[in-house]
């Protein structure tokens, strides 16, 4: 069983000799692995269950640091990274043959992304190397927001996690690309369309879904879905519960007078989106271990972050 601490230097030794690690940062947790060792690549894919046509995130310290196996940025990118870096913020970059195909699985781009997460940054200057960090869930199940959510569902493959508490921010990063200069959002996520705008005078396009073959396969359906059923209800009206049942309602900022009180849970009791987000995960992994058969919930105000969870929710249900 899987190992939970904050000894980065274990968990530097463990990277070297091509073992994988959880990692802590502000999103969600990552398993990671050297993202120039293919050897430490298809453990990834397979302690995941993770079909290795969905390509991997690379984590650095700096930015220069991708320059290894990255060339020509488009400018947008360059203003993203230095207005966002370290962040939830994944780019998009031409990648160089260096990098083995295994990571972006054929990809001629690859995703870049530095972290802000403190014990991560430290652990990625001490090995020296990328790391490839997908979300530390088995393939199709809700991301990690804790050490000991890897733990629970990783913790017989992984021999260690570590430690960095709670995620901030809760929901994986924003992915963008771009088209010449135009920015393309892939993933929905921790940074809000509003400020990849503000930051390079451009409305973003947003290309998330839809088709068989998505740039970024996870927005393939069906994705960050707990186990039970979960269904998206209207604000005026609620369904019929299945008879003789009880299910969980998970409301937005405040109770509903037409339901059992104490069936009901708050994403956000404080009203602000970045709240739903931070609790959107941990809530839906609580509810799918509670008695109940099937999960209602109600989506949050679609602007900030609140775009992202209610995508989250949307694909959950898998509308
Ligand atoms: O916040 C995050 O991004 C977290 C933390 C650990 O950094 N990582 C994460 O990784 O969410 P993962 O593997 O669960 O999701 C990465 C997404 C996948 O949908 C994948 O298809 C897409 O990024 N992706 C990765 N590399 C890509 C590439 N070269 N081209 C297009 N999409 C890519
Ligand atoms: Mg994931």
């Amino acid at each position: 069983m899987a190992e939970i601490g904050i000894n980065i230097d274990r968990a530097a030794r463990l990277l070297k000799a091509g073992r994988l690690v959880g990692i802590p940062t502000e999103t969600v947790y990552g398993l990671a692995g050297n993202a120039l060792d293919e050897e430490a690549v298809l453990r990834i894919f397979s302690t995941k269950d993770r079909p290795k046509f969905d390509p991997l995130i690379v984590h650095s310290w700096a930015a220069e640091r991708f320059q290894a196996f990255t060339e020509n940025w488009p400018a947008g990118a360059q203003t993203l990274a230095e207005a966002f870096w370290p962040g939830p913020l994944t780019l998009l970059l031409p990648k160089k043959p260096l990098l083995p195909d295994l990571v972006t699985a054929g990809n001629d781009r690859v995703a870049c992304r530095i972290p802000n997460h403190p014990i991560t940054l430290e652990l990625l200057q001490a090995v020296d190397f990328p790391l490839a960090a997908p979300s530390a869930n088995p393939f199709g199940y809700v991301s990690p927001t804790l050490p000991q959510h890897v733990a629970a569902q990783l913790g017989e493959k992984v021999p260690y996690i570590l430690d960095g508490g709670s995620c901030e921010i809760g929901l994986e990063s924003t992915i963008v690309g771009f088209e010449g200069e135009q920015p393309i959002i892939y993933r929905l996520g921790g940074l809000p369309a509003e400020a990849i705008a503000e930051a390079t005078g451009q409305q973003p396009l947003l290309q998330t879904s839809g088709n068989q073959h998505p740039a970024a396969p996870g927005m393939l359906r069906s994705h960050y879905a707990p186990h039970k059923g979960l269904l998206l209800v209207q604000e005026q009206l609620l369904p019929q519960a299945p008879k003789g049942h009880k299910v969980a309602l998970l409301a937005y900022n405040a109770c509903r007078q037409d339901f059992p009180r104490e069936d009901q849970y708050l994403l956000a009791p404080g009203g602000l989106v970045e709240e739903a987000a931070r609790n959107l995960f941990k809530m839906l992994r609580l509810l799918d271990e509670m008695d109940y058969p099937e999960i209602w919930c109600e989506l949050v105000p679609d602007e900030g972050l609140g775009r992202a969870v209610n995508e989250r929710l949307r694909k959950a249900a898998g509308e």
